[in-house]
């Protein structure tokens, strides 16, 4: 069903569906800020957090935006205290199992991207899960990064070709960016147009290090929690006034 048939908001008309990005990716900053501002526990925050997500999740599937990828824990986040980290391992858990009805509904296909191993085993079993069911959808592709760093991303896929390597079964001058990429977390998604970055920081924090090569980035200082419907569209307006030249003239 298109956007209009549900009546769910359509494509703002200052925006160009051809100009549109096809992939976004955000790195959800500022949570705890936005905790701190309010006088409250940094965990509310990221509870705040959520609710941002879905917003942006659901207008990036109504504009017909083809993927978002989404940070949500990075392999550097467990250096949090451990009631930081246990609160959001629940938290993902929680609302992974709250969301996926609705993911269902709106067509989502679900994705995690990051060294899923090292996670709690209730929150492994429930991430396969959604990806499971949400497999066949044809909607928004939607990936969580979760415990992912992308210099880890970059060491698993070399580990994973020199054993190829290592087992004859390819040669070192077969090795280019196609093989590369088919080894890394996000094989079979295209690169990021657009990265937005909230909470002003000016830095990729081991993000998406190896996709992000020609994508545009957009960094607002306003903070996760807040990063709503109005936000994005302020990010894709800048986006549509770039010009993408990818070492041409
Ligand atoms: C981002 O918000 C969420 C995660 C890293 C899990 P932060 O928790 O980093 O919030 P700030 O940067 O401390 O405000
Ligand atoms: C990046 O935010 C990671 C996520 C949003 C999940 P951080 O808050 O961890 O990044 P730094 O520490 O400010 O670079
Ligand atoms: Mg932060």
């Amino acid at each position: 069903m298109t956007a209009q048939q549900t009546e769910l908001p359509v494509l703002p008309s200052d925006l160009k569906r051809e100009l549109l990005p096809r992939h976004v990716a955000v790195i959800c900053d500022g949570n705890g800020r936005w905790a701190r501002h309010r006088g409250l526990p940094r965990i509310m925050g990221h509870k705040q957090g959520v609710n941002a997500l879905k917003e942006i999740l659901r207008t990036c599937n109504d504009w017909g935006i083809e993927a978002l990828t989404a940070y949500a824990f990075s392999t550097e986040n467990w250096k949090r205290p451990v009631e930081e980290v246990d609160f959001l391992m629940t938290l993902f858990q929680v609302v992974l199992r709250q969301e996926l009805r609705e993911m269902m509904k709106e067509n989502v296909r679900v994705k995690f991207a990051g060294n899923l191993k090292a996670l709690p085993a209730a929150l492994q079993e429930q991430i396969q899960n959604a990806m499971e069911e949400t497999q066949n959808n044809r909607g928004i592709k939607f990936t969580i990064a979760t415990n992912y760093g992308g210099r880890q991303e970059i060491l698993s896929a070399c580990r994973a070709i020199a054993q190829q390597v290592e087992a004859g079964l390819l040669k070192p001058s077969e090795i280019d960016e196609e093989v590369f990429e088919r080894h890394l977390y996000t094989a079979g998604i295209d690169d990021p147009d657009l990265l937005i970055r909230t909470s002003g920081e000016m830095r990729i924090s081991n993000f998406l290090l190896w996709q992000i090569a020609y994508t545009e980035i957009y960094v607002t200082d306003t903070l996760w929690p807040d990063f709503d419907r109005n936000q994005l569209h302020k990010a894709l307006s800048s986006y549509q006034q770039r010009e993408r030249r990818f070492g041409k003239i």
